[in-house]
C-alpha cells in the first residue's frame, strides 16, 4: 500500500518507520534539509529505536521502504492512505488549539486526491473530527490517538499497550484496516527479533470517544510524569457556573422550554460552591484543557442523545440492579 505521512516529528516519523517495514511510505516535511537527512537514513530526532533501525538500513541489514519529500502535491496525490501527524500546539495567549497544519494536510489531500482515507494522529480537541467532517462535507477522515513517549516513539509503536481508532460505523472497515496496519508493523519486528506475540487490544470507538480517551490519558499522564508526590493538582476548565445557568444551557441545547424548570427546597448542609482552580496544574504541569466549556457541554449533551439505550438502562433501575447483584451480599 502507498502511504503518505504528513509531518516527521516523533509521531509521524515513528509511524512512517513502523509502516515502511511492509509498505511504501512517503513522508512529508517542511524543510529540504530534514528531507535530505531522512533520505540518507539519518534521524533528525533523538529516538533509540529509530536510530537503530536507520543504522541497520545504512549497514544493509534492514530494508525500509521510506522516502521523504517536501513536494506535498505529489505525496498526497499518489497516496492510498494519508496519515496526518502535523503539530497542534496550544496557544496560551489566545486559549485555543492551533489545528491549522492538520487542516493544511486535509485541504491538500482533498484538492489532489479527494477519495483517499485520512487518519489524524495529531492531538486534537474533543469534537474536532466531527467538525472537520462537517466543514469539508466528507466522511473519509478518522482519528486515532497516539500514546507514544518522546525519545521512545518507535519503541512505543512497536509495543503498543492498545490501539484506538475513532470512526463512525460507515468507516468501521477502514478503521479496522488502519488498526491492522499498526498491528502488522508491531508483529513484523516481533517476528524479526524472534519475540513472542504481544497481546495488543484494539478498540474501535466513536470519534468523540477516541478524542476523549486521548484527552484524559494526557491529563493523567501530566500529573503522573510531572507532578510532585504529595502535591494536589486541581484539573478544571476555569469555568464557574451556577446550577441554574447549566440547566438553562441544557434546555436550550435540547430545544426545550424553561417552563420545565421546577425548584426544590435546598437540602440541609448543601454545598455552597465547588471552585476548582487549575492554575497550579497549568503552571506546574504545563497542562491545559483542550475543550472549552461552551463546546464541551454541547458534546456531552450530544453523547447522551446518541446513547439513549445507556440512558434508559440507568433510569429504568437496571443500573442499581447490577450493583445489587455484584455487591449485595458483601
Ligand atoms: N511528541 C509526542 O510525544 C506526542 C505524543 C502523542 C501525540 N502527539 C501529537 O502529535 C502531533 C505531532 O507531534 P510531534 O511531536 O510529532 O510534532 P513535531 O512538532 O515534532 O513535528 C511535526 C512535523 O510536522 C511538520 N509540519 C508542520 N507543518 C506541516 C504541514 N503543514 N504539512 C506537513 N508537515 C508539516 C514539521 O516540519 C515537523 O516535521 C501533535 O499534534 C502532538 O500533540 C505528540
Amino acid at each position: 500500500m502507498k502511504i503518505t505521512v504528513a509531518g516527521v516529528g516523533y509521531v509521524g516519523l515513528s509511524l512512517a518507520v513502523l509502516l515502511a517495514q511492509k509498505h511504501e511510505v512517503t513522508a512529508i516535511t517542511t524543510t529540504e534539509r530534514k528531507a535530505e537527512k531522512l533520505n540518507q537514513f539519518i534521524s533528525p530526532i533523538q529516538d533509540e529505536e529509530i536510530e537503530r533501525f536507520f543504522k541497520e538500513v545504512r549497514e544493509g541489514s534492514r530494508t525500509l521502504h521510506l522516502h521523504t519529500t517536501t513536494d506535498k502535491e505529489a505525496a498526497y496525490r499518489d497516496a492510498e492512505l494519508v496519515i496526518v501527524a502535523t503539530p497542534t500546539n496550544y496557544d496560551d495567549e489566545h486559549q485555543f488549539f492551533d489545528t491549522s497544519a492538520v487542516e493544511d494536510a486535509i485541504e491538500w489531500t482533498l484538492k489532489v486526491n479527494p477519495d483517499v482515507l485520512m487518519v489524524i494522529k495529531s492531538t486534537i480537541p474533543v469534537g474536532y473530527t466531527d467538525s472537520v467532517l462537517k466543514k469539508y462535507g466528507v466522511r473519509s477522515i478518522i482519528f486515532s490517538p497516539e500514546f507514544l513517549r518522546e525519545s521512545k516513539a518507535l519503541y512505543d509503536n512497536l509495543h503498543p499497550s492498545r490501539i484506538v481508532v475513532g470512526t463512525y460505523d460507515d468507516h468501521r472497515a477502514d478503521a479496522e484496516m488502519f488498526a491492522d496496519l499498526l498491528l502488522e508493523g508491531a508483529r513484523a519486528e516481533e517476528q524479526r527479533a524472534g519475540l513472542p506475540e504481544q497481546n495488543i487490544p484494539i478498540l474501535i470507538a466513536h470519534p468523540t470517544e477516541a478524542e476523549a480517551i486521548k484527552l484524559f490519558a494526557n491529563t493523567y499522564l501530566a500529573v503522573l510524569e510531572r507532578g510532585t508526590v504529595g502535591e494536589v493538582y486541581n484539573l478544571g476548565g476555569h469555568n464557574e457556573k451556577t446550577n441554574i445557568e447549566i440547566v438553562k444551557i441544557i434546555l436550550k441545547e435540547l430545544g426545550k422550554s424553561e417552563e420545565l424548570i421546577t425548584y426544590v427546597a435546598d437540602r440541609k448542609g448543601h454545598d455552597q460552591r465547588y471552585a476548582i482552580d487549575p492554575t497550579k496544574a497549568m503552571r506546574e504541569l504545563g497542562w491545559a484543557p483542550t475543550t472549552m466549556f461552551a463546546d464541551g457541554i454541547k458534546l456531552t449533551i450530544q453523547w447522551y442523545k446518541e446513547h439513549m439505550d445507556w440512558m434508559q438502562e440507568c433510569t429504568s433501575g437496571d443500573y442499581t440492579k447490577y450493583y445489587e447483584q455484584m455487591y449485595g451480599n458483601r
